[in-house]
């Protein structure tokens, strides 16, 4: 049982102290459970490595085209490629961020109702009406807090772009939490609701002024 507490915990972010005792077989399963974390911990750390090196050496590049752009004379075309670097500087940032996932971010206590109003905020900064903010039982939950605040954010900028007025509804009960970004646009039909899990997907290629990148989701 108590490894399979430790297992939970692990999943979740939160790091228990444990140390395999009991019945051989159960033992043997403790230390292979201790190894595998190892593992997947030493895989996450490479890959936030790799990602900082990587977003470093682009970031670079793309500063330095910014100011030689900067200094030339301003004409339509390097209007252009102006708003090319600035969308590829956009469409970076969206990757990395999608890439470190929440690796490594432990899981700590926040208040939802804070939270929440930065949402609303949110919305209505992108133009959307946000007709009321709701908030059921504990104000404080345990999550990572920057990767579940992007989820939010992402749920609410949908929210705005498709529809008008928005309704934030959070419900927390004693083992979950559930939150609505509930919006009165066209919606996503039912038979493409796994499909917009998957990364790049967008289902309004026809209306690419709607812009993204079609990872929020994922
Ligand atoms: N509230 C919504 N109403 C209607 N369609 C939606 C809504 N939210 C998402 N979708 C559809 O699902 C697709 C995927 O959403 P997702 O948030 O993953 O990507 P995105 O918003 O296009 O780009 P990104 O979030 O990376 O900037 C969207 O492109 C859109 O077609
Ligand atoms: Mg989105």
């Amino acid at each position: 049982l108590r490894l399979a507490d430790v297992a939970e915990s692990f999943g979740k972010g939160r790091e228990l102290d444990f140390r395999p005792r009991g019945a051989r077989e159960v033992r043997k399963a403790g230390h292979a459970f201790i190894e595998m974390k190892r593992r997947i911990e030493r895989a996450m750390e490479q890959r936030t490595t790799m990602l900082n090196g990587v977003s470093h050496d682009l970031r670079t590049i793309i500063t330095r085209f910014r100011l030689s752009l900067a200094l030339l004379e301003q004409t339509p075309e390097i209007d252009d490629l102006r708003r090319d670097v600035d969308e590829m500087s956009r469409m970076l940032e969206a990757y990395l961020a999608f890439a470190r996932g929440d690796s490594g971010e432990p899981a700590s206590a926040i208040d939802l109702r804070a939270l929440l109003e930065d949402v609303r905020t949110d919305v209505e900064r992108l133009g959307g009406h946000v007709s009321e903010v709701t908030l059921e039982g504990q104000a404080t939950v345990t999550v990572r807090p920057d990767a579940f605040r992007r989820c939010l954010f992402n749920l609410a900028s949908n929210a705005a772009r498709y529809g008008d007025t928005i309704a934030i509804a959070a419900r927390k009960e004693a083992r979950w939490l559930a939150v609505s970004i509930d919006d009165d646009g066209p919606g996503i039909p039912p038979e493409l609701r796994e499909e917009v899990f998957k990364p790049f997907v967008r289902l309004d290629d026809a209306r690419q002024d709607a812009g993204g990148s079609g990872l929020g989701l994922a």
